[in-house]
Formats: C-alpha cells, sequence, structure tokens
C-alpha cells in the first residue's frame, strides 16, 4: 500500500497548494490514500466546510486535526458530521471528530488515528493511554494504522515512537510546522518522523506573515494575525506499507517549493 501525508495545509495559500500540486504528487508517488493533517484550513485556525470541501474533492481522503481544530465555531456541526475528519482521540469523546477512519479500496484497507501531545500544549488526556485504551478498537479492521501525532516536544514525539513500534505502521508528527530530517523505520516496523512540516507559505513565521509576529515578540503587543502568501512549500510524506504485516518498507520525506 503506498500513502501520501501531506504536514498541516496553512491557509489560503496551503490550500491552494493542495488544489493545484495534488495531481502532480499523485502521478509522481501513485498513492492509494491521501492523508492530510487540516487543523489549519481556515487562515490557520481551525477548519470550515468552505476550506475542507476542495481538498476531499481534489483528493484528499482524511483530514486529521489537532489543537486547532475547533477554533471555528460555527464548524462544530460539520466536523461532527464528517466522519473523514479524525479528531485527536486523547480529547473528550464529545468533542466533534471521529475516533478514527478506516479507509477501504478493493482489498486494501488503513486506519488513520490522531493523538495530541500534552508537552508545551493545551490540556489534554495522556496520549499513551488513550492509544493504549482505544487500540483493541481502531486495530479490529486492518493492521495498517497511520497516527498523525500532533505535538509540540520532540522527546514526547519520539518516546511516542517506541511506544507505538510494532503495533502501528507509521507515526508521523505534525504541529511544529517544520519538518524534521530524522525519517527512520523503527526495528519493529513503524516508520517513525518527528514532524513532516507545513504545507504553505514558508516566508512566514509558522505559517503567519512574518512582521507580525516579530513585531509581537519585540513588544509583547498583542497583534491580530495574517497568514502569509509568500515562499510556498509543500511538506510531505511517502511511505509504502506491507498490506498483511503492516509494516513499512518505504519512507520517503518530500519538501517541494512551488512557484507562485
Ligand atoms: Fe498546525
Ligand atoms: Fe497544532
Amino acid at each position: 500500500m503506498k500513502l501520501l501525508f501531506i504536514g498541516d495545509v496553512f491557509g489560503k495559500a496551503g490550500r491552494q497548494l493542495v488544489q493545484r500540486k495534488l495531481e502532480d504528487l499523485q502521478r509522481e508517488f501513485l498513492p492509494d490514500f491521501v492523508i492530510a493533517n487540516g487543523e489549519n484550513l481556515a487562515d490557520g485556525k481551525g477548519l470550515t466546510e468552505k476550506t475542507a470541501r476542495p481538498l476531499f474533492e481534489a483528493g484528499v481522503d482524511v483530514l486529521t486535526g489537532g489543537n486547532h481544530l475547533w477554533d471555528r465555531q460555527d464548524s462544530l456541526e460539520y466536523i461532527r458530521e464528517n466522519p473523514r475528519i479524525v479528531k485527536p482521540m486523547n480529547y473528550p469523546e464529545e468533542t466533534p471528530g471521529s475516533m478514527f477512519y478506516t479507509l477501504s479500496k478493493g482489498e486494501l484497507s488503513l486506519t488513520v488515528i490522531n493523538l495530541c501531545g500534552q508537552i508545551y500544549m493545551p490540556s489534554c488526556d495522556s496520549p499513551f493511554i488513550a492509544f493504549e485504551k482505544h487500540l483493541p478498537g481502531f486495530s479490529t479492521a486492518t493492521k495498517c494504522i497511520f497516527l498523525d501525532f500532533h505535538a509540540e516536544s520532540t522527546a514526547e514525539k519520539r518516546a511516542m515512537g517506541w511506544f507505538t513500534d510494532g503495533k502501528i505502521s507509521a507515526l508521523i508528527g505534525t504541529h511544529t510546522h517544520i519538518q524534521t530530517a530524522d525519517e527512520e523505520i523503527l526495528p519493529e516496523g513503524t516508520a517513525y518522523l518527528t514532524d513532516v512540516g507545513m504545507t504553505g507559505a514558508h516566508d512566514s513565521v509558522i505559517g503567519v506573515k512574518k512582521s507580525i509576529i516579530v513585531e509581537k515578540l519585540r513588544t509583547s503587543i498583542p497583534r491580530r494575525y495574517e497568514a502569509s502568501d509568500r515562499g510556498l512549500q509543500i511538506n510531505a510524506v511517502y511511505l509504502e506499507l506491507d498490506n498483511y504485516t503492516g509494516r513499512t518498507s518505504l519512507i520517503k520525506r518530500i519538501r517541494q517549493a512551488v512557484e507562485k
């Protein structure tokens, strides 16, 4: 099974990149399934029907979440009603979003899960305990399991990698918006990458116009954030999985600059 995972799609610039370039990526990598992190679709904060639908139409099969998933109050119902939007499973059951989603195509099937870290992040339950608790439920349909671990701390991500090795096919980190160069396949067959990076405008501070963030940090005066539209990049990862064992045989980082 071939998978493509696109890192945090940020605002209009990120959405347009996916709409423009997913077809090229599909031609190059021939993925069976495409997953993208969607917590920043709406101007960097949350996800709406208007911002998510074009991505599904472009060929994204599942959108994963993170701490920003519910920033848009007017979209909670849309998230609740769309099973292809997967929320971090260590958030309350009542919080909108699927606990997991299983994609099927012919003989292939893949379960997508999402967890948030606890270190330097808004409060949530232990991702380790949540994983353990829900493992019997999300691992019944298939051995091929993809985890988007949305966390700030490298140590927490690394620990989760060792904790899940051999239990899932891949743990790919999100949230920092900066791609790391530490991809590997752990001894029991789980692919690991600390952070896949952001898809959107990289001439920015993690997606936001750089002058706004520099001024905010210089003066400590809160400023209204505006998404940047410069320095476009697709940050993603390509994976090849054994359909029967769920082990990953190949992980390849993708970091493509795109002309405006
Ligand atoms: Fe993000
Ligand atoms: Fe985040």
